[in-house]
C-alpha cells in the first residue's frame, strides 16, 4: 500500500549495505540489530502473511499514520500507533531503541508517537541491544527481550494488544485489571477518514458482573448485559457461532477480560466499534473479498440504554406501546408522560412492600421470564450462592428489590446470586433469556395469581383477540358519544377556549369543522366509511355539505398523538402550501376529541402498490420515477423552501399518498419537528419514528437534521426501485435492504434488484443512477449524505457526476431473534410503524 519507488529502492540498498540475508524482496516481521527501523513505503509482514505493518493514509493523503491491517483487505486496519498525531508527509521513520522503545520520528527527527511515555529526542541508539519488535501472525506487534544468556528473555515489554484502538481481533482482551486500573478498551475512529480518537468508547465494566458498554462521550448507550458463563445475557447470538469463535470471560485477580478465540478454521474476523457507536462483528468471505457483518449491537429499540427507564421493560413486540411496559407489580411513575410515550420517567411499585429489617416481611416474588438481566453496576454479586440462598437473603434485606441468578452453566435455575438494591434499569425480553425475581407486595402477588403466570405463555394470541375487543368496545364508545348532540352547545364554548389554548398566538387562517358536521359526514364514523387506522387512531373517508371528500383522522384518546403533537401537525400543516404536501381543509377540537380534515387522496398510500404482487404493475418506471422526484421535491419544500426548516421524522412508503394522477404527497406531520433559523441539528430522547427508516445517529442518540430526513428517503428510493420492503424478510441471507443493494452493487450488479415488475421497460441507466443516488443517502455519516436540494438536482440533471458511496453500517432492526423465534418478521417490523396508514 502507497508503496514509493524510490524509498524501497534506497531501502532495499541499505538493506543490503548493512546485515542482508539474500531476500531482499520479501517484506521481514522483525525490527532488530540487523533492520532497527522501518520508513515509509517499507512495511513488516507477518510470517504467514495474514497481518501488514506499515505507513497508511485512510484519507487526506498528507497524514501518514502508521498501523497494522488485514494483508488481503488493506482498508481494514486493526491497530493504529499515532492515531491522535499523524505525520505531515512521508518522511516518517518507526524504529525501535535500545531500552526496547519503538519511536515514531518525523522529518527533523522529532518523536511523533512512542510506545512507552519517556520522551526521547533524537535517533535510534547505536548499541547493541538485547531487545526486538516483531509483528506475530496473530496480528499483534510485541516488543520481547531477545538475549538468551539473559534473566527474563521471551519477557514482553510492549504488545500492541494492550492498545486496542477500535478494534478487536481474535487473541484480544477487552476488560480491566482490578489491580492497577489499567484498561483495554475500544475507542472509536472520529471519521472512517480519520482514526483520531473518537466520541465512542466501549469498555468492560466490571463492577457487579462484568458486563461490555457502549458509551458516547459519558453516555452509557448501551450494554450486552451480564455475563452468564456462557454469553452476555442480551446477546444470546454469540453462542450460535461457537464452532467459529469461542468466546470466554477471564476472571482472576488481576484481569476481567472478555476474549474471543478463533478456531483454526475460522475466516478472519474482527469486531470494529465505528463512529456511530455500533458494534459490528465481521467475518472475511476470501472467496468474494468482502467483510459480511456477522452480528452488531445494538440491534433494536430495546437495546437503548434503559430506554424504559427504571423498572421500565422493553417488549420489541409491542410497538403499539413504543415498545415500553413496566414489569410486573409496577405502574408508570406519571401516566401523563407515559401516555405521551415518554418512558424514561419510568415505573413505580404499585403497592408498597410489608418489610422491616430484622422482621417478619409477607413480601413475595414475582418471576420476569427470559429478559436480559438489568445493569449490575450497582448490584451485590456472590456468586457462590445457591439460587435458594439468594432468594433468602433478598427477603431478608428490605433494601432488595430483586434477585437473579449470577451463572446459568449448571442448568436448572442457575446458580451465584445477584442482588439489586435500586433502581433496575435496561431490562428487556431476549431469546433465551434469564428469570429475574423481583420483589412484590403480597396484595400485588395475590392479584397476579389470578392472572395466572401460566398466562404468559398464552398472552400473544389472547393479546391479539383483546386488541380486537377493544377495538370494538371503542367503536362502541365513540357511536355512544357521538350520538348525543345535547352536549353540543356546552362543546362549543370549550372547544373556542380549547383551541385557543392549543393553538397558541399561531395564526392560522383554518376553517375549524364542528364534531356534528363530522358525525354527519362520516355517517357517524361508520365503519363502511373508514379507509384506515394505525397507531394514532383511525382515518375516515367523509362528504361535507358541499359534497366535497374528505379524508377525516380521528385522533384515538389513547393514542400517543396528545396536545403537544396535534398542535404540531396543525400549525405545520396549515402553513405548508405545496403540490407534493398532503393539503390541511380544516380542524376539529370537541371534548378531547381531536380531529383533522385532509383532502381525500383515493388512490391510498405508496406501500399499497409497490409492496403488492398484483397492484405494483400499475405503477410502472416513469411513473415511479415521477414519484421519486415528487417526494424529493416535496421534502426539499419543508427542509428549505417553506419559511421554516421542518424534520419530517416518519418518511415511510405508507405515509406516502397518491392522488388521482399518481402523483406523490407526503402526510402525517405528527413528528415533524421545526428548526429555528440556523439551527442544524437537534437531539430528543424520545425517538419516535419507523425502525428501518431511521438513521444510525437518530435511532442510536436521538439526534435528528434534514440529513435524517434524507437517510429516511434514501430507503424509500430503494424500496421503490426494488419493490421490496426495508426490513426484507423474504431474504434471509440480507439483514435488510441496505445489505442486499449494497451487495449487489458492490458486485457490479445493481440491476439485480430492480423490481421484475419494472425491470423490463426501464431505462437502466435512470435506474442505476437513482440506486447510486438511494446510497448516497443512507450514507452512516450524515456529512457523507447530500442534502435534499443535492438530491433534487441529481434527480433531475442526469449528466452531473455522483460521489462513491461507502458501505453503511446496516444499522436497520436485524430480526435475527424473531427469526429464530419463529416469529413473523414481517409482521413485527410492520408493526413498528407508530403512525397511521392515513388514507387507506
Ligand atoms: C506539520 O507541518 C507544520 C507546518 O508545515 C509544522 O508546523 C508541524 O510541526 C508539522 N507537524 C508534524 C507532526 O510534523
Ligand atoms: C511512565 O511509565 C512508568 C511505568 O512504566 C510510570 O512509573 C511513570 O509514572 C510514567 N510517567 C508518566 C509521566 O506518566
Ligand atoms: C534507520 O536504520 C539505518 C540503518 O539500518 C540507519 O542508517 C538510520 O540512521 C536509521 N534511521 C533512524 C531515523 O534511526
Ligand atoms: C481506563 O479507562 C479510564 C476511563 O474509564 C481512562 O480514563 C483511563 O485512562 C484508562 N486507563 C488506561 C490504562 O487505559
Ligand atoms: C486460542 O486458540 C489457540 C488455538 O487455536 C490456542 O492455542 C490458544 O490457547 C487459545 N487462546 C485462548 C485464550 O483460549
Ligand atoms: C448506581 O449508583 C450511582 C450512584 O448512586 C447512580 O448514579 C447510578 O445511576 C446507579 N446505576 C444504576 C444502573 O442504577
Ligand atoms: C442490604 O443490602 C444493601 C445493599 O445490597 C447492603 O448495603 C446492606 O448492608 C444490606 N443490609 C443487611 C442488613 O444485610
Amino acid at each position: 500500500m502507497f508503496l514509493n519507488l524510490g524509498v524501497m529502492l534506497v531501502s532495499v540498498l541499505l538493506l543490503c549495505h548493512g546485515t542482508c540475508s539474500g531476500s531482499g524482496a520479501a517484506s521481514p516481521d522483525t525490527l532488530n540489530d540487523g533492520r532497527r527501523n522501518i520508513t515509509d513505503g517499507q512495511t513488516l509482514v507477518s510470517a504467514g502473511g495474514s497481518f501488514t505493518l506499515g505507513f497508511f493514509s485512510p484519507g487526506e493523503p498528507s497524514r501518514r499514520y502508521v498501523g497494522i491491517w488485514f494483508s488481503a483487505s488493506t482498508d481494514a486496519v486493526v491497530w493504529v500507533a499515532n492515531r491522535d498525531s499523524p505525520l505531515n508527509d512521508t518522511s516518517g521513520v518507526l524504529a525501535i531503541d535500545g531500552a526496547g522503545g519503538l519511536l515514531l520520528l518525523d522529518r527533523s527527527r522529532r518523536t511523533a508517537w512512542s510506545s512507552s511515555n519517556k520522551t526521547t529526542t533524537g535517533g535510534t541508539t547505536s548499541s547493541s541491544s538485547s531487545v526486538e519488535a516483531r509483528l506475530l501472525e496473530s496480528g499483534n506487534l510485541v516488543v520481547v527481550v531477545r538475549d538468551d544468556d539473559e534473566e527474563g528473555s521471551g519477557a514482553v515489554l510492549w504488545q500492541s494488544f494492550d492498545h486496542p484502538s477500535n478494534t478487536l481481533i481474535a487473541g484480544m482482551r477487552l476488560g480491566r485489571n482490578p489491580q492497577t486500573g489499567a484498561n483495554w478498551s475500544l475507542r472509536s475512529w472520529r471519521s472512517p477518514e480519520d482514526p483520531a480518537t473518537g466520541d465512542c468508547r466501549r469498555a468492560m465494566d466490571t463492577r457487579g458482573l462484568p458486563d461490555c458498554v457502549s458509551w458516547r462521550g459519558d453516555v452509557k448507550k448501551y450494554r450486552t448485559g451480564p455475563w452468564n458463563g456462557l454469553w452476555f445475557s442480551g446477546v444470546p447470538e454469540m453462542a450460535s457461532y461457537s464452532d467459529m469463535f469461542t468466546n470466554q470471560v477471564v476472571v482472576r485477580p488481576d484481569e476481567v477480560a472478555y476474549v474471543f478465540n478463533a478456531t483454526a478454521a475460522a475466516p478472519f474476523s474482527r469486531l470494529v466499534l465505528s463512529e456511530a457507536g455500533v458494534i459490528q462483528r465481521l467475518a472475511w468471505d476470501s472467496g468474494s473479498r468482502v467483510w459480511n457483518v456477522f452480528a452488531q449491537a445494538p440491534r433494536d429499540v430495546c437495546d437503548e440504554y434503559a430506554k424504559c427507564g427504571a423498572f421500565g421493560l422493553c417488549n420489541i413486540n409491542t410497538a403499539s406501546t413504543l415498545f415500553c411496559g413496566c414489569v410486573e407489580g409496577y405502574v408508570p411513575v406519571s401516566p401523563a408522560h407515559w401516555s405521551m410515550r415518554e418512558a424514561v420517567a419510568g415505573c413505580r411499585r404499585n403497592a408498597p412492600l410489608q418489610c422491616r429489617d430484622g422482621g417478619a416481611t409477607t413480601d413475595g416474588f414475582a418471576m420476569v421470564p427470559g429478559v436480559k438481566l438489568p445493569d449490575t453496576e450497582n448490584a451485590t454479586v456472590d456468586v457462590s450462592a445457591t439460587l435458594e440462598g439468594c432468594r433468602a437473603r433478598c427477603l431478608a434485606n428490605c433494601s432488595c428489590v430483586a434477585y437473579a441468578a449470577a451463572d446459568i452453566r449448571g442448568g436448572g435455575g442457575g446458580s451465584g446470586c445477584v442482588i439489586w438494591a435500586g433502581d433496575i434499569v435496561d431490562v428487556r425480553y431476549v431469546d433465551k433469556g434469564q428469570d429475574l425475581y423481583v420483589r412484590l407486595a403480597k396484595s400485588e402477588l395475590a392479584a397476579n395469581k389470578k392472572r395466572g403466570r401460566s398466562m404468559l405463555k398464552i398472552l400473544l394470541p389472547v393479546t391479539a383477540c383483546l386488541l380486537v375487543l377493544v377495538c370494538v368496545f371503542l367503536v362502541w364508545v365513540c357511536k355512544f358519544r357521538g350520538n348525543r348532540p345535547n352536549k353540543d352547545n356546552q362543546a362549543k364554548s370549550v372547544l373556542g377556549g380549547a383551541s385557543n389554548q392549543l393553538i397558541g398566538d399561531e395564526n392560522i387562517e383554518l376553517p375549524l369543522v364542528s364534531f356534528r358536521d363530522i358525525v354527519t359526514a362520516t355517517n357517524d364514523f361508520s365503519n363502511e366509511n373508514m379507509l384506515g387506522q394505525g397507531g394514532f387512531g383511525k382515518v375516515y373517508k367523509g362528504v361535507l355539505e358541499d359534497d366535497k371528500e374528505v379524508a377525516i383522522k380521528r385522533l384515538s384518546k389513547s393514542s400517543g398523538q396528545g396536545a403537544e403533537e396535534f398542535r404540531n401537525e396543525v400549525v405545520l400543516i396549515a402553513k405548508l402550501q405545496h403540490r407534493n404536501l398532503v393539503r390541511l381543509l380544516g380542524y376539529c377540537i370537541h371534548e378531547d376529541e381531536r380531529l383533522l380534515i385532509y383532502e381525500y387522496l383515493p388512490n391510498k398510500s405508496l406501500d399499497v402498490f409497490i409492496f403488492d404482487a398484483a397492484s405494483k404493475y400499475v405503477l410502472d418506471w416513469p411513473t415511479r420515477s415521477q414519484i421519486i422526484k415528487g417526494v424529493a421535491r416535496g421534502l426539499l419544500y419543508l427542509h428549505q423552501d417553506s419559511r421554516l426548516t421542518i424534520i419530517h421524522r416518519d418518511l415511510k412508503s405508507s405515509n406516502i399518498l397518491l392522488d388521482v394522477d399518481m402523483s406523490p404527497k407526503i402526510s402525517d406531520f405528527g413528528m415533524a419537528r421545526i428548526f429555528g433559523r440556523d439551527q442544524q441539528e437537534a437531539n430528543t430522547n424520545r425517538v419516535v419514528g419507523t425502525y428501518g427508516y431511521m438513521s444510525p445517529e437518530y435511532a442510536m442518540d436521538g439526534a435528528f437534521s434534514v440529513k435524517s430526513d434524507t437517510y429516511s428517503f434514501g430507503v424509500l428510493l430503494l424500496e421503490i426501485i426494488s419493490g421490496l420492503k426495508i426490513s426484507l424478510p423474504h431474504l434471509s441471507d440480507f439483514p435488510n435492504l441496505l445489505a442486499y443493494a449494497w451487495n449487489l452493487w458492490n458486485d457490479g450488479k445493481p440491476m439485480d434488484m430492480v423490481d421484475s415488475s419494472i425491470a423490463d421497460n426501464c431505462s437502466p441507466t435512470e435506474v442505476l443512477r437513482c440506486i447510486h443516488i438511494g446510497l448516497l443517502c443512507v450514507q452512516d455519516n450524515p456529512y457523507n449524505r447530500p442534502l435534499m436540494s443535492s438530491v433534487v438536482f441529481m434527480l433531475e440533471n442526469e449528466t452531473t457526476t455522483l460521489s462513491t458511496p461507502r458501505q453503511p453500517v446496516y444499522f436497520a432492526h436485524r430480526n435475527s431473534e424473531a427469526k429464530e423465534t419463529g416469529e413473523n418478521t414481517s409482521s413485527s417490523m410492520n408493526n413498528m410503524s407508530v403512525t397511521m396508514l392515513e388514507g387507506r
